[in-house]
């Protein structure tokens, strides 16, 4: 099982991501709400002008933009990335575009959590909406999970998914996935908070627990499937 964090003290967290931050700022709202104990301590970007910069500033959380310097190997990369979350408990990818390597996982060895849009393990790696629509799928959706070495192939935490409209395009799709995911990534920090998730042999177990179970908006969206604890 994985610690909860000493009573009264909020689960550290920093967020990497690589554009809007959309993510971020669902976890930021929800910390501000009370539904979830933890502190976004660190906002780090590898790409220049990246929104989730701005979203970090506005929000008074320190941001650092850390690009990769030509010819700089990932293991160089991530130390500087590393040096710069240093006091985070763990690290949240939120729409992180790069391979996490050696140096990170070793760092944090299973605490460092990804969002995906589908529903793994289909349709790993880019333009994952684009794969389920290519693929014909009836079903899309979302998927927390444990980052591992091997690209969107850690232990599966929560999933959330919706039937795809006849005709759908790619972009409303993304949209509605989207909505999904604002609602799954501040949920599995808020039960990594509490101190709920395990790993065993490879997949993850959810301890119960109360929390959230009467919110009106689990699931969040009218035909949306949402599930905890498989
Ligand atoms: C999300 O769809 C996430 O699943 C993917 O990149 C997108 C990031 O969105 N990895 P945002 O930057 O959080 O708005």
């Amino acid at each position: 099982m994985h610690e909860a964090p000493p009573a009264g003290s909020p689960l550290r967290v920093a967020v990497l991501g690589s554009g809007n931050g959309s993510n971020l700022q669902a976890i930021l709202d929800r910390i501000r709400a009370g539904d979830v104990a933890a502190q976004v301590v660190r906002v780090v970007s590898d790409r220049p002008g990246a929104r989730i910069l701005e979203r970090a500033n506005q929000a008074g959380i320190s941001a650092s933009l850390i690009e990769p310097r030509p010819d700089e190997k990932r293991p160089a990369y991530e130390a500087r990335l590393l040096a710069e979350v240093a006091g985070a408990d763990w690290l949240v990818l939120a729409g992180y575009m790069r391979l996490v390597g050696k140096t990170l996982l070793t760092a944090y060895p299973n605490r460092i959590l990804n969002i995906h849009p589908s529903l793994l393990p289909k349709h790993k790696g880019l333009r994952a909406v684009a794969q389920a629509l290519a693929a014909g799928d009836t079903e899309a959706g979302c998927t927390t999970h444990i980052v591992t070495a091997e690209l969107d192939g850690g232990p599966i935490v929560l999933q959330a998914g919706l039937r795809i409209r006849p005709g759908e395009t790619e972009p409303e799709l993304q949209k509605r996935i989207l909505n999904l995911e604002h609602l799954i990534l501040p949920r599995t920090l808020q039960l990594i908070a509490e101190g709920r998730l395990a790993i065993l042999q490879g997949r993850v177990v959810i301890a119960p627990g109360a929390s959230w179970m009467t919110r009106s908006d689990l699931p969040l969206v009218s035909g949306a499937w949402y599930s905890e604890g498989f």
